[in-house]
């Protein structure tokens, strides 16, 4: 019992970080996990920036593969923007509209903040948490 639970532990810190962890860590404190728009539009003013929701749905809207049932493809090159912008943020970059951004600002970089493998983690986390799931 006590190796197997070893070995469970060994294949966590192997298979790298977990994303929604990490999301709790680094992003939470900003972007809310969960929000309808209509409860946005109430709660706009204490807002600190976009919910996850809504910016998980808004990069799946916008980067569009030219084979969109290649979903894999989508979901890489999702993923790696989402990578990048933690340490990166620019209003070059941003797909936030730009009334949000008014609002907002721009992203503070992350850099120094998050491992290589903690970004993947929870880039991928950000695509696959609300697969299926609309902001509406
Ligand atoms: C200090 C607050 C803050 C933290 C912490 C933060 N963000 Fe952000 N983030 C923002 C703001 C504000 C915006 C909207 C403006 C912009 O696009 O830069 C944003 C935008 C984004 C965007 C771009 C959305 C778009 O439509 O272009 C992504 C992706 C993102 N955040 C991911 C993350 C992830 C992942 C984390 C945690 C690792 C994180 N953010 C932590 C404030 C934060």
């Amino acid at each position: 019992m006590k190796a197997l639970l070893m070995l469970m532990m060994a294949g966590y810190t192997l298979f790298g970080a977990d994303g929604y962890d990490v999301y709790k860590k680094q992003c939470m404190q900003c972007h809310v996990e969960m929000m309808e728009k209509k409860e946005v539009l109430k709660v706009f003013k204490t807002l600190k920036s976009p919910p996850m929701i809504e910016v998980s749905n808004r990069l799946k809207e916008n980067i569009l593969i030219k084979e969109d049932d290649d979903n894999i493809i989508k979901r890489r090159v999702v993923i790696a923007f989402i990578k990048d912008y933690i340490e990166n943020p620019s209003i070059d970059y941003s797909m936030c509209h730009l009334g949000a951004i008014d609002r907002f600002g721009i992203m503070p970089s992350l850099k120094g903040k998050l491992s290589s493998d903690e970004r993947q983690a929870v880039a991928e986390w950000v695509y696959d948490r609300y697969q299926g799931v609309s902001f509406k």
